[in-house]
């Protein structure tokens, strides 16, 4: 029985998302929530830039005694998954956008695909796309400017509307029947999404899955705390622990311990 905490980490508040499941499935570990939304988005920063972040940030969470790290960011796992899994000593348990499970529920085998700019530009996303390239055809779209608007806590605002509207309709009238939803920002904009398209898309958001397999992960290892622990949570923020504190209320409904914690980002190396 290991009562430290889990790190879960995302370029913002996106994966509040996560981490809703996370407390969900898993309500007796502790939890450290690192939202790095002063350098957010991730989505369209060089790529450089997100791989050697994403390794300081969970560097530094492995330093405040986390045993194993969620990294609850599409954009950060495409880019620094296989980095960390190579240079940190505790079990990583990044995300993927949910194509194999969009390509299973979709009956007109036409998928909609909302990502970032980079997870869409990646190898690794490229890699899993053309694997499943037999079994649905995938429309990828970069949702850009949602979370700029998400970091700010609208979800819902004319500016969200009008965006999703370009963003989705083109994946209607191509047949689209299921969005998968490839940043953990998205799950926060799944009611107006659905106000706007009915149920004409199944949404598909892989927090449940992550949680599951962060489970797995902890039984595997041996790192799960006790039933009966009585869990701590932490709530960090790059820019500013009331804006954390506020969205943490608004959209999770968790009175959230939050704090600013400043850490620069290295200089880039050669
Ligand atoms: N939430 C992140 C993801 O899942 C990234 C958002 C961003 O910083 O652009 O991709």
């Amino acid at each position: 029985m290991n009562p430290s905490p889990i790190g879960i980490f995302d370029s913002g508040l996106g994966g509040l998302s996560v981490l809703r499941e996370v407390r969900a499935l898993l309500p007796h570990e502790s939890l450290i929530y690192f939202a790095d939304s002063r350098y957010a988005p991730y989505g369209e920063k060089p790529e450089r830039f997100v791989e050697a972040r994403t390794l300081q940030v969970c560097e530094w969470l492995v330093t405040q005694g986390c045993k194993a790290l969620v990294i609850a960011c599409n954009t950060a796992t495409m880019h620094a998954v296989q980095t960390l899994r190579e240079r940190l000593g505790v079990p990583i348990i990044g995300v993927e956008p949910g194509l194999k499970p969009a390509a299973a529920a979709s009956r007109s085998k036409v998928v909609g695909v909302l990502a970032t700019a980079n997870t869409l530009k990646s190898a690794k996303f490229n890699r899993l796309l053309t694997s499943l390239g037999n079994e649905s055809r995938f429309l990828c779209e970069a949702g850009i400017g949602l979370v700029p608007l998400i970091e700010q806590g609208d979800v819902s605002s004319e500016a969200v509307r009008q965006k999703l509207n370009n963003f989705l309709t083109p994946m209607l009238e191509a047949g689209a029947d299921t969005l998968v939803l490839g940043c953990t920002h998205y799950p926060f904009l799944s009611e107006t999404i659905e106000d706007l398209v009915g149920n004409q898309l199944a949404l598909i958001d892989t927090g449940v899955a992550i949680a599951r397999q962060l489970a797995r992960k902890l039984a595997e290892f041996g790192l799960a705390s006790s039933p009966d622990a009585q869990p701590t949570m932490r709530y960090l923020s790059t820019k500013d622990a009331a804006h954390l504190r506020e969205m943490a209320a608004a959209l999770l409904h968790v009175e959230a311990n939050a704090e600013t914690i400043a850490i620069e980002p290295a200089p880039p190396t050669e």
